[in-house]
């Protein structure tokens, strides 16, 4: 079985955490977030997934190779300029030698049941099957609305206040018979949601709406990616090759931390590969620090992030904030994010900062 991911977006609502880090690769509990959605694949019996990617593609390409490490094979299919959901469907098609093939949109964290999604489009007889969940405001997403037999009635991406009729929204994991590809327009910029899903209802094409309680989480914005990463750390994100992670307590640990027995405390957390934590620090509130930092002495880290290569300085403190890659967090700083603060990659702190 074949998949493709769409991650060619520009991830802007998440800046300046995507400024240097594509989104797709953004670090989620110390593991780069499209690991999750291979792993899901994977899960499924998807063992070949092509990418389709455009900008920052080699970053994503350096980071996830040939998909050898996670027993999948991953194949790019990059444009040179970005042809939407549906271009980048369709030019990705090239690589399914003629099969179906389930689609994810690359920026939702899902545990989501395609056994159940592909048995459903196969009862259905179904030409496209599209997953819902429901939210609290759909403007933001694609609404759908279903007849009582599942089939798609309407589709209204970003919908205004006056055309709410549902709380169904697309949830961004579909699987398409290969026939459809056939259907998108090759070498154009071309969505799926305003362009093809309208024409299959114009066409009357067999087009069905399975319904999913899965965990889903579209991670677009800082508040959301917090919310991620706490909704791993706690368990709640059902790919059993992600919470095979080491753990002690509720802390997961990478490989090669180094973490003081005089931790004061460490709940609910995780800490990545060869991080360094030392006495009297406190790390919890769902809290994640990355890979290759420091904490010093004393320092307390409340319901943060700190992504890789960072620095925090003695007697620090750090609340409800998101600390980018590679700063430093000088000694006796505080740090309060009110409801949430990010620091971009690579910021400088100095000492006794209030910020
Ligand atoms: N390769 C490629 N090329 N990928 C793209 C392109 C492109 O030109 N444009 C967007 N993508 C990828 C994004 O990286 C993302 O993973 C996915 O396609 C969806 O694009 P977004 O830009 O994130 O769309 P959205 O979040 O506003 O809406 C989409 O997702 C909602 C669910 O989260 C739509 O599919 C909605 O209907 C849906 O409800
Ligand atoms: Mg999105």
């Amino acid at each position: 079985m074949k998949g493709i991911i769409l991650v060619g977006g520009f991830g802007t609502r998440l800046r300046p955490l995507t400024t240097n880090t594509p989104k797709p690769v953004i670090p989620i509990v110390n593991k780069p977030f499209l690991v999750y959605q291979i792993e899901l694949l994977k899960m499924y019996g998807v063992n070949e997934i092509i990418l389709a990617t455009g900008h920052l593609s080699n970053t994503i390409k350096k980071i996830l190779g040939t998909g050898e490490s996670f027993g999948v094979k991953i194949i790019y299919s990059l444009e040179n300029q970005p042809l939407g959901t549906g271009g980048a469907v369709k030019l990705a098609s090239r690589h399914l030698d003629g099969q179906g093939a389930f689609i994810l949109n690359g920026d939702v964290l899902t545990d989501i049941n395609l056994d159940k999604l592909y048995n459903f489009h196969k009862e259905k007889k179904a030409k496209v099957t599209i997953s819902l969940v429901p939210v609290a405001d759909p403007t933001k997403f694609g609404l759908v609305e279903t007849n009582e037999n599942n089939q798609v009635r309407a589709f209204v991406e970003k919908p205004g206040q006056n055309e709410i009729t549902t709380n169904m929204i697309n949830a961004g994991a579909y699987y398409f018979e290969n026939e459809i590809f056939d259907m998108i327009p090759p070498g154009v910029n071309y969505s799926l949601e305003r362009g093809l899903y309208p024409m299959l209802l114009e066409k009357k094409i067999p087009f069905y709406a399975y319904n999913s309680n899965d965990y889903w989480l579209d991670i677009g914005t800082p508040k959301k990616y917090l919310e991620a990463n706490k909704d791993v750390l706690e368990d709640k994100v059902n790919i059993p090759a992600l919470l095979d992670m080491k753990k002690s307590g509720s802390v997961f640990i990478g490989d090669n931390a180094q973490i003081s027995k005089k931790v004061r405390m460490l709940s609910m957390a995780a800490i990545g590969e060869k991080t360094i934590v030392q006495p009297g620090a406190t790390i919890t509130d769902h809290s994640v620090v990355g890979n290759h930092c420091i904490i010093e002495e004393g320092a307390q880290i409340l319901g943060s992030i700190i992504l890789d290569n960072s620095f925090i300085g003695k007697n620090s403190k750090i609340v409800n904030t998101i600390i980018g890659q590679n700063c430093k967090v000088m000694p006796y700083t505080f740090i309060e994010g009110g409801l949430l603060k990010v620091i971009g990659d690579g910021a400088y702190i100095p000492e006794y900062s209030i910020i």
